[in-house]
């Protein structure tokens, strides 16, 4: 298919440009990088062998993306591109109102223009709070306990709608739980700015110098060993699970609403004896108190990814230690594993 990525030059977007260009799809990336490398497309070109066509442009920009999808002949947009960090969304909403639901707003004004009616989602395990139990359903009950949650809800629930009503032929609303990892090549990964708030980046920080210690926050959670449990994901399985919603919804004029997550849940010391045993580095631990807002537990039922998909991730907590550490031993310059 002929696909557009919003964000495609982030993160995840620009892991899933990878399994896409493997699978044949035709990409347009579509990045303002705000919160991306510029030179990722250019990496992009070199991992795949695919020339992607690159257009700097904001979510918000209307007229420019009418005009990408049109000349493109776009048959569906991968919408990543987005805001995510809690903290910040709780100190400036509007900011996060504006870029998230705004700018899907803007980003369906203009699929409606140019007539794309097929859209996959970047959505967030989030959308469920504290979850009463955990593995965690997608017909769990979801509620905002933030603005970046909030958002999250809301950028959803416009697609619903648009899905219900007509604009949209088909759409995937995907629910990420806690995607880790890099590119097995090294050559693509997360490159958070400043200091990590994410648990992997910081881990990986750690091991390279640049941080003396990892803060566990809270130790008292009722959980095994009282840290927080998470499902970790990697980016590359998450990844090929984009490129099967994407042609599935190519397929059926259907709304889906699916979990990606592993099934399994994993304590913040279990994440850092995994990235010992797969890295050999030693992370320094300093025991410090729980993070306002953390949940003590979270992890998915992908059950119905599978039935629906038949996506399953294959890859283990420590080929996602392992993959993070590559990547950011390779930024850092440490010829190591
Ligand atoms: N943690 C630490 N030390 C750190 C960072 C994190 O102990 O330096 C712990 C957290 O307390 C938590 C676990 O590691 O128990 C995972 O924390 P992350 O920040 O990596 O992930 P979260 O589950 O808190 O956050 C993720 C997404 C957010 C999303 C949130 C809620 O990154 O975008 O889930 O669903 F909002």
């Amino acid at each position: 298919m002929r696909v557009l990525l919003t964000g495609g030059a982030g993160y995840i977007g620009a892991h899933t440009a990878t399994v896409l260009a493997g699978r044949g799809h035709e990409i347009v990336l579509v990045d303002n990088f705000a919160n991306a490398e510029r030179d990722v497309p250019a990496r992009l070109a070199r991992l795949t062998g695919q020339a992607m066509t690159l257009i700097e442009a904001d979510i918000r920009d209307t007229e420019t993306l009418t005009a990408a999808l049109r000349a493109h002949e776009v048959e569906a947009v991968i919408h990543f591109a987005a805001l995510k960090a809690v903290g910040e969304s709780e100190v400036d909403p509007l900011l996060y109102y504006d870029m998230n639901i705004i700018g899907t707003i803007r980003l369906l004004q203009a699929m409606r223009a140019a007539n794309v009616g097929r859209i996959v989602f970047s959505s967030s395990a989030t959308v469920y709070g504290q979850p009463d139990s955990a593995p965690v359903r997608e017909d769990a009950p979801t509620r905002a306990e933030n603005i970046y949650g909030r958002t999250k809800l809301v950028m959803e629930d416009l697609i619903r709608d648009l899905a219900r009503t007509g604009p949209l032929r088909a759409a995937a609303n995907l629910r990420y739980f806690n995607p880790v990892g890099a590119h097995p090549s090294a050559q693509i990964g997360e490159m958070p700015r400043g200091v990590p708030n994410n648990l992997m980046p910081y881990i990986t920080q750690v091991a390279t110098g640049l941080r003396p210690h990892l803060n566990v926050f809270g130790t008292d959670y009722p959980t095994a060993d009282g840290t927080g449990v998470r499902d970790y994901i990697h980016v590359m399985d998450l990844a090929e699970a984009h490129a099967l919603a994407l042609e599935y919804i190519g397929a059926h004029d259907e709304t889906l609403t699916l979990n990606l997550g592993t099934g399994t849940g994993i304590s913040v010391l279990e994440l850092v004896r995994a990235f010992e045993r797969a890295t050999g580095r030693p992370i320094p631990l300093h025991f410090a108190p729980r993070r306002p807002g953390d949940v003590a537990s979270n992890y998915a039922d992908p059950s119905l990814a599978a039935r629906v998909l038949g996506w399953k991730a294959r890859l283990n907590i420590e080929d996602m230690c392992r993959d993070a550490w590559r990547w950011q031993a390779a930024q850092a310059g440490i010829n190591d594993i």
